[in-house]
C-alpha cells in the first residue's frame, strides 16, 4: 500500500485519486480551490461523471480517500505525488503551465524524504525537464525524488471505466525505482496484464499528444469524408463501418459529426502544432485537421440556414444537446457554441434542452431559452438541430415532435435519428455525409 497525493480534483485528478484508492492505496486529494474540497466533503461531486460517485463514497467510506485544501501537508504524508492540475490553452495557443509549475515548487519546499513525482497533467513535450529543475530549485535539503510522466488517456463521460480498464499505462521515467513505484501503484492493472510501457520522459509525453492528435486526426477525415459522401451521394455510416472492418484502420473514433469538441483534443492538437513550430518542424496533418474542424462548425452552420431557406431573423431555433458529448455537464469547446453565437448574430431566437448541461451553457449565453425537457425545446420552433448523442434523443417520439413545431425541419448533426422516419412525418431533414437531402 502507498500513501498517495493527488493535486488537482479536476476530471483527470478526481477519478484518478478515487481509481488508485480503489485499488487500495491510501490517497488523499488536494486542492487550492476550498470550495471544490468543501463540496467534496460533503461527499457532492462538482463534476457530472457516471460512477464517479459510486467510487469516491465506496472510498471514502473505507478510509482510504481524504480532500484537502493543504496541499503541502498532503505532499508531506506521501510517497507518490500525482500533478493533476489543468493545463488550459493560454492566449498563443500553448498549454498554459502556471499551474503545473505552480504544483512542482510547491512540492520541491515540502519534499521531507524520497518521493515519486508524477505529472499526469497534458503538458507540452520537455515539461518534464523544466518541472524537475523547479523541484530541484526549491528542494533546499537536497531530498532525493524520482520524477515519471504518467499520461492519462480517459474520457469524459466514461471516465471511471476507462481509468480502471485502460488500454495501457505509460510510465515515462529514467530511474529503474521509478518503473516500480508505478508498477506498485497500478499493481491491479499489472497483474491484470495491462501493458505497462516503461520509457523515457520526452516518450511518455510525446504518446499523449501522438494519441490525441492522431484520433482528432480520424474524426477530421471522417468529416471530410462524410461531406464528399453528401455531394457524391454515398451514405458515409457504410463509408466508415466497412473501411473500419479493416484491422488496420478500426472503426472506432470514425463517426461523422459536427467538429470535435472538449477540453482536450481542440487544445491538444493546437498545442501540437506549437510544439512543432518550436522546434521549426511543419505539422501539415494535424494543421489540416484543425482547420477541417473549424470548418465543420461553420459548415452545420450553413447546413441549417440552407434548411431554413430563408432568413433566420427573428426565426424560433430549438437546440438538442449543449455538451460537447453524451454523459458529460462540459461545454468546453462544444459544437453548440459557435452554432449559438451564429444563430444569435442573425437574430434568431434559440431554445434549447440539454439532459445536463443547461447550467453550463447559460454562464456563455444567459440570453438563449433553456428548456427542462426537449418537448419545450422544440414547441413553435422554425428548426430544430441536435448537436449532442445523448440516448435521449436517439428515442424521442418524432411524431409528437411532428405536432409540437411550427415547421418540420431537422438537422441532426450526429446522425442519431431514422430518415426514413423524418420523411414519412414530412420533415424537410439534413444530416452529416449520409447523401440524402430533403
Ligand atoms: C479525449 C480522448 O479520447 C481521451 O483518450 C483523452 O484522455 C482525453 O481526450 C484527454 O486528453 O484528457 P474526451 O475529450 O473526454 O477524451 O472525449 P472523446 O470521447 O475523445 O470525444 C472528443 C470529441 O470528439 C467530442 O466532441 C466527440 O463528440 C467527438 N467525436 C469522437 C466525434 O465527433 N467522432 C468520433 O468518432 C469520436
Amino acid at each position: 500500500m502507498k500513501r498517495v497525493a493527488v493535486v488537482g480534483t479536476g476530471y483527470v485528478g478526481l477519478v484518478s485519486g478515487a481509481g488508485i484508492s480503489d485499488f487500495g492505496h491510501q490517497v488523499i486529494c488536494a486542492d487550492i480551490d476550498t470550495d471544490k474540497i468543501e463540496r467534496l466533503l460533503q461527499g457532492e461531486i462538482p463534476i457530472y461523471e457516471p460512477g464517479l460517485k459510486e467510487i469516491v463514497d465506496r472510498n471514502v467510506a473505507a478510509g482510504r480517500l481524504l480532500f484537502t485544501h493543504d496541499v503541502p501537508a498532503a505532499i508531506r504524508q506521501s510517497e507518490v505525488i500525482f500533478i493533476a492540475v489543468g493545463t488550459p490553452q493560454g492566449d498563443n495557443g500553448d498549454a498554459d503551465l502556471t499551474a503545473v509549475f505552480a504544483v512542482a515548487e510547491t512540492i520541491g519546499k515540502n519534499l521531507n524524504g524520497v518521493k515519486t513525482i508524477c505529472t499526469k497533467s497534458t503538458v507540452p513535450i520537455g515539461t518534464g525537464k523544466k518541472i524537475c529543475t523547479i523541484l530541484e530549485k526549491f528542494n533546499a535539503d537536497h531530498h532525493p525524488f524520482y520524477y515519471v510522466s504518467n499520461p492519462e488517456f480517459l474520457r469524459e463521460g466514461s471516465a471511471v471505466k476507462d481509468f480502471m480498464h485502460p488500454d495501457r499505462v505509460v510510465v515515462g521515467a529514467s530511474a529503474p525505482e521509478a518503473y516500480a513505484v508505478l508498477r506498485d501503484v497500478y499493481r491491479p492493472l499489472y497483474i491484470n496484464e495491462t501493458p505497462l510501457v516503461e520509457t523515457n520522459v520526452e516518450t511518455a509525453e510525446t504518446i499523449k499528444y501522438a494519441s490525441n492528435a492522431f484520433l482528432a486526426l480520424k474524426i477530421s477525415y471522417i468529416n471530410e469524408m462524410a461531406n464528399l459522401c453528401e455531394t457524391v451521394g454515398a451514405d458515409v455510416h457504410v463509408v466508415a463501418k466497412t473501411m473500419g472492418s479493416d484491422g488496420r484502420i478500426s472503426p472506432k473514433f470514425l463517426h461523422p459529426g459536427p467538429g470535435f469538441g472538449g477540453s482536450c483534443f481542440p487544445k491538444d492538437t493546437r498545442a501540437l502544432l506549437g510544439i512543432a513550430r518550436a522546434h521549426g518542424l511543419p505539422f501539415r496533418t494535424i494543421e489540416a485537421a484543425v482547420e477541417a474542424n473549424e470548418g465543420q462548425k461553420q459548415r452545420m452552420a450553413a447546413k441549417l440556414e440552407q434548411l431554413v431557406g430563408d432568413t433566420l431573423q427573428g426565426k424560433t431555433i430549438g437546440i438538442l444537446g449543449l455538451a460537447f458529448k453524451p454523459q458529460t455537464d462540459d461545454v468546453r469547446e462544444s459544437a453548440a457554441i459557435p452554432m449559438i453565437r451564429f444563430l444569435e448574430r442573425k437574430g434568431a431566437t434559440i431554445r434549447a434542452y440539454d439532459p445536463v448541461a443547461n447550467e453550463s451553457m447559460r454562464c456563455h449565453f444567459p440570453q438563449v431559452i433553456y428548456c427542462e425537457r426537449w418537448e419545450d425545446a422544440v414547441r413553435d420552433t422554425d428548426a430544430v438541430v441536435i448537436l449532442t448523442d445523448w440516448n435521449e434523443f436517439r428515442g424521442m417520439d418524432l411524431q409528437k415532435m411532428r405536432q409540437l413545431v411550427r415547421h418540420p425541419r431537422l438537422l441532426d448533426t450526429r446522425n442519431i435519428l431514422s430518415m426514413k422516419e423524418l420523411a414519412a412525418l414530412g420533415f424537410a431533414y439534413d444530416n452529416v455525409g449520409r447523401g440524402i437531402r430533403p
